[in-house]
């Protein structure tokens, strides 16, 4: 009798029940008591004693081994019932989508607006984000008294030479129009770096887009016109643009830029503090100066220039209202952003 139970744990062994039929099927036949186990110890009663008990022996360990294998399979069934099926899928079918990772909201934001702006000729170009003051102040016509230059507002990596975390991307318009010849129509994309304390409205480390374009009789008409294709491009055709007179040590004349408010649509809400209005970035004419000090003569060229926030951007798109979401890595809030807008 030993040999049929030898055939028997060999197909213990070998059976894998995947299903919960599957799993019934092999109780029945094995651990019932009318299952082939359990008919073979009705047989035992015919052997004499010394047989009786080598094969009772061997009859008992198969039972265990029976039953420890249905235990494990059935613990595996409740614990993953789709993929104890798994040999019935339908492999025709299309992968699962939400295998694929999402891009971080900053990085669809870049790539919308480099593509935006290369269908109306802009280069993009980058600079370091490790500057020295001369290109992020001094050329810009910053006076060696202005308050940006301060401990309070600047991350200093070290003093004489002065050597800074960027404070904005105005900076790679002097690297690049010291190193080219006008024309110059370039776009930049970057982080920059302001000591502030973090909270809901403010961060040290943030994204901007620097656009600027040298060449002769450039117009703050120009200006305009881009700001609006680039407005009505991102947010839609009935967004419209104010312009408002502003300061900046590297434009004459500055202005600050506005759009109508995204949620009520320039009704005035509370976002918009009742104004109908959201101010993103600044710009204006490059300053005679800045030109100057890049090399370029200012009674032939002209040039203007602006510069917005990106997490501003991002924030009035998707309706975010807390900045520090964007450097957090919740995966529940990066998650959200699997398509553009
Ligand atoms: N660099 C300015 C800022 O960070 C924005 C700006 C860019 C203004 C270009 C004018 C022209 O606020």
């Amino acid at each position: 009798m030993l040999e049929p139970i030898k055939l028997i744990q060999q197909e213990v062994e070998q059976s894998q029940p995947r299903t919960t039929e599957d799993l019934e099927a092999f109780r029945l036949k094995f651990i019932s008591k009318k299952g082939v186990i359990g008919q073979l110890f009705n047989e035992l009663s015919q052997l004499g004693p010394a047989e009786k008990r080598n094969v009772g022996q061997a009859l008992n360990k198969l039972k265990q081994q029976a039953q420890e294998k249905y235990d494990f399979c059935a613990t595996q069934l409740q614990a993953a019932p789709q993929q104890a099926a798994s040999n019935h899928e339908d492999y025709t079918l299309p992968p699962p989508s939400d295998t694929l990772g999402s891009q971080h909201p900053i990085s669809l934001l870049k790539n919308k607006i480099i593509e935006i702006f290369e269908k109306i000729g802009f280069n993009m170009v980058e600079g370091p984000e490790i500057e020295d003051e001369w290109h992020n102040f001094g050329a810009l016509n910053f006076a060696p008294n202005h308050p940006a230059r301060d401990m309070l507002d600047t991350f200093f990596i070290s003093q004489s030479p002065d050597i800074l975390l960027r404070t904005h991307t105005s900076s790679v318009q002097i690297r690049v129009a010291e190193s080219q010849k006008p024309p110059l129509r370039a776009l930049s994309i970057g982080r920059v770096y302001r000591n502030e304390t973090i909270s809901a409205r403010s961060h040290c480390m943030f994204h901007q887009v620097e656009g600027f374009y040298v060449n002769k009789g450039v117009s703050f008409a120009e200006l305009k016109q881009t700001l609006s294709y680039f407005m009505s491009s991102l947010f839609g055709e009935q967004v419209q643009v104010r312009l408002r007179p502003s300061y900046f040590p590297f434009t004459e004349p500055s202005t600050e830029i506005d759009i109508t408010c995204r949620v009520c649509g320039g009704t005035g809400c509370n976002i918009c503090k009742h104004t109908g209005w959201l101010e993103i970035g600044g710009g204006g004419m490059i300053d005679p100066a800045v030109l100057k000090n890049c090399h370029i003569d200012p009674t032939i060229y002209t040039g203007y220039a602006f510069g917005m926030g990106l997490e501003r951007i991002a924030m009035l798109l998707h309706q975010i209202n807390d900045l520090r979401l964007f450097t957090e890595n919740d995966i529940r809030f990066l998650r959200q952003f699997k398509a553009y807008v």
